[in-house]
């Protein structure tokens, strides 16, 4: 991912994205985890502007203004990480960028709130707090996960508030935390590829991811 951010820039296209980051995890004697995943045709998800996540990579040429997360699974040795950032592609709108930094900033306050014995609703309780301040919406149609052994598991991770019962965070727990943020509604719409996932107002959408470890005493951030 370290290597993505100097790669990514205006010019470029989202497969070249692909390409990078295939070749990158295969010489690391990693797999990409999500090329023939359920059927997806590529090594990394690539996701712009309106689309909320599962982009699939194309000859599409970022430009200036373009947000763009890239969200990267590798397999090593039979464990799966997760992982994704966004990119803000030559001059973007003071909107855009308000979007893409208070996003991250939910993502570290879902984070933040990982503690052992507690239930897995604090995460999605600490991001709402954030996203009723700045005006914001958060996708309630697809959630973060635990990952390890495999790439989605149990617990489901909700990235918005609830009152319900939740699953209690235990030590040695690995899961994601992986918000998705509208700028306007959260209703979303899958295109007829059955992969891309875009806001249904056309407006934009903005997500991070890390997978988390519960500790004795918090969480460690696996993907650092
Ligand atoms: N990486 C995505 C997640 O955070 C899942 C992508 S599935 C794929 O859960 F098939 F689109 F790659
Ligand atoms: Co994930
Ligand atoms: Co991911």
């Amino acid at each position: 991912m370290d290597e993505v951010d100097g790669f990514v820039k205006e010019g470029i296209t989202t497969d070249d994205i692909n390409k990078f980051v295939h070749k990158m995890t295969v010489e690391a004697g990693g797999i990409p985890a999500p090329l023939n995943y359920e059927g997806f045709p590529k090594s990394v998800c690539t996701s712009l502007n309106n689309v909320v996540c599962h982009g699939i990579p194309d000859d599409t040429v970022l430009k200036s203004g373009d947000i763009l997360n890239v969200d990267i699974t590798t397999i090593l040795n039979g464990y799966y990480s997760d992982m994704s950032r966004m990119y803000m592609i030559g001059n973007v709108s003071d909107e855009a960028k308000r979007l893409v930094e208070v996003t991250k900033e939910c993502m570290y306050a879902g984070i933040d709130a990982v503690k052992p014995y507690m239930p897995v609703s604090v995460i999605g309780n600490a991001i709402n707090e954030i996203t009723d301040r700045e005006g914001y919406s958060i996708i309630r149609a697809l959630s973060g996960h635990g990952v390890g052994l495999e790439f989605h598991n149990e617990p489901v991770i909700e990235h918005y508030r609830t009152d319900r019962k939740t699953m209690i965070m235990v030590p040695g727990m690995v899961f994601t935390v992986e918000p998705m943020i509208n700028q306007g509604t959260f209703d979303c719409d899958v295109l007829d590829d059955d992969w891309t996932v875009v806001t249904k107002d056309g407006k934009l959408s903005a997500q991070w991811e890390h997978t988390v470890l519960v500790t004795e005493t918090g969480v460690e951030i696996i993907t650092k």
